[in-house]
């Protein structure tokens, strides 16, 4: 059993994970309940920042905390600060003022996490060409490879050079108008990547932290496939992202990557389309299609997440450009360029 007042005295010495200041400096104790007789807490905290891997690692304190005080269960929710705490904050020189950043409220940059329900769909290839084609489109696009054990993003577009570190900011590396980084750039000799769930977690939160990505519309994620660590971590850092759903034609690929919309909905990411890449070989010679994996895995897919097929991908290489090697990227005239562009536009349309 533990009394209201008792909880307080805990809360108001914990430090909120930003400010390091406790939350009775920065008056960040919102409410406290408890329930006596069936030892239930449940509190109200205000952060300087919500949503962000420390209050995770926060919240986990408070519930220990209040455990080990005698409560049986905890219940927390969290809010952002009131403006005139930030403000009296922000002039003694404890919160930075916001510079705007990716993952401020006030960022203009569109997230777009493209995922699937496993490895092979072509997720990665469907990532890079809409990237280039949306900045064929004249939008402003960076590109985050956060397939952390999986990258390919540099060898897909045929990213030789290393981004470069200013001000201890890393400058991602540009190719075809598309800003990328990619923890390709940051393991020796194609060296496998052998760290565990929070490096991850940390890796990636500097992948938006520590780039500078400028100013830039959209900002794309290829994920790790299926529903795993990072895919989640991404979920929970960027509230308001967008998914597009990458599957195959065949109807059990379809199934398996509606766990993967699922996870976007309960973490209330708006799914933007379905694609359905390899969906079918068309011959050069006969012009014939042949459906090669199975057919109407996008249809079922997109109707299952309640969405819309935004395109249908054949199967075919890109043509290669030996001088300016790129082995995954379409030309904009080559037909599934084309398809590309066509997706892009849409996109652009949807997100207004
Ligand atoms: N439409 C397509 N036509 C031909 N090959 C494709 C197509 N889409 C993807 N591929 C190839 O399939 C393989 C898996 O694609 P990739 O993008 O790496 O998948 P994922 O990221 O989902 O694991 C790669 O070799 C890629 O070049
Ligand atoms: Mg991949």
């Amino acid at each position: 059993m533990i009394t209201e007042q008792k909880a307080y005295d805990l809360l108001k010495k914990m430090e909120d994970p930003l400010l390091h200041k406790t939350l009775e400096e920065t008056n960040g104790i919102l409410e406290v309940k408890a329930k006596e007789e069936k030892a239930h807490v449940s509190v109200k905290i205000a952060l300087a920042k919500t949503g962000t891997p420390e209050q995770l690692q926060f919240q986990m304190k408070i519930v220990d905390a209040l455990k080990k005080a005698g409560a049986e269960t905890v219940g927390i929710r969290f809010a952002t600060l009131p403006e005139e705490e930030l403000e009296k904050l922000r002039a003694s020189g404890d919160l930075q003022s916001d510079t705007g950043g990716l993952l401020s409220p006030n960022s203009k940059t569109t997230f777009i996490a493209i995922a699937s329900g496993k490895g092979g769909v072509g997720k990665s290839t469907v990532s890079v060409n809409l990237a280039v084609a949306l900045a064929r489109l004249g939008k402003k696009v960076g590109l985050i490879d956060a397939d952390i054990y999986g990258f390919s993003v540099p060898d897909m577009m045929g990213i030789t050079n290393r981004p470069k570190v200013r001000e201890n900011q890393i400058i991602p590396v540009e190719r075809f108008g598309v800003k990328v980084i990619s923890m390709g750039f940051f393991v020796e000799d194609n060296s496998p990547v052998i760290w565990r769930g929070p490096m991850l977690g940390k890796m990636l939160n500097n992948f938006f932290s520590e780039v500078e990505w400028g100013d830039i519309d959209y900002l794309l994620l290829d994920l790790p496939p299926g529903t795993g660590d990072v895919a989640l971590d991404v979920h929970t850092m960027l509230p308001s992202c967008k998914e597009i759903i990458v599957t195959t034609p065949h109807p059990t690929a379809a199934f398996v990557a509606a766990r993967a919309g699922a996870m976007a909905l309960r973490t209330n990411h708006e799914i933007l389309g379905v694609i359905e890449n390899m969906s079918y070989f068309e011959s050069k010679l006969t012009g014939e299609k042949e459906f090669v994996f199975g057919q109407g895995g996008g249809d079922k897919l997109a109707e299952e997440l309640r969405t819309e097929v935004l395109g249908k991908l054949p199967l075919q290489q890109p043509d290669w450009n030996e001088e300016d090697f790129a082995p995954s990227i379409y030309g904009e005239d080559h037909k599934i360029g084309h398809i590309y562009g066509e997706i892009a536009g849409k996109m652009v349309q949807l997100l207004g």
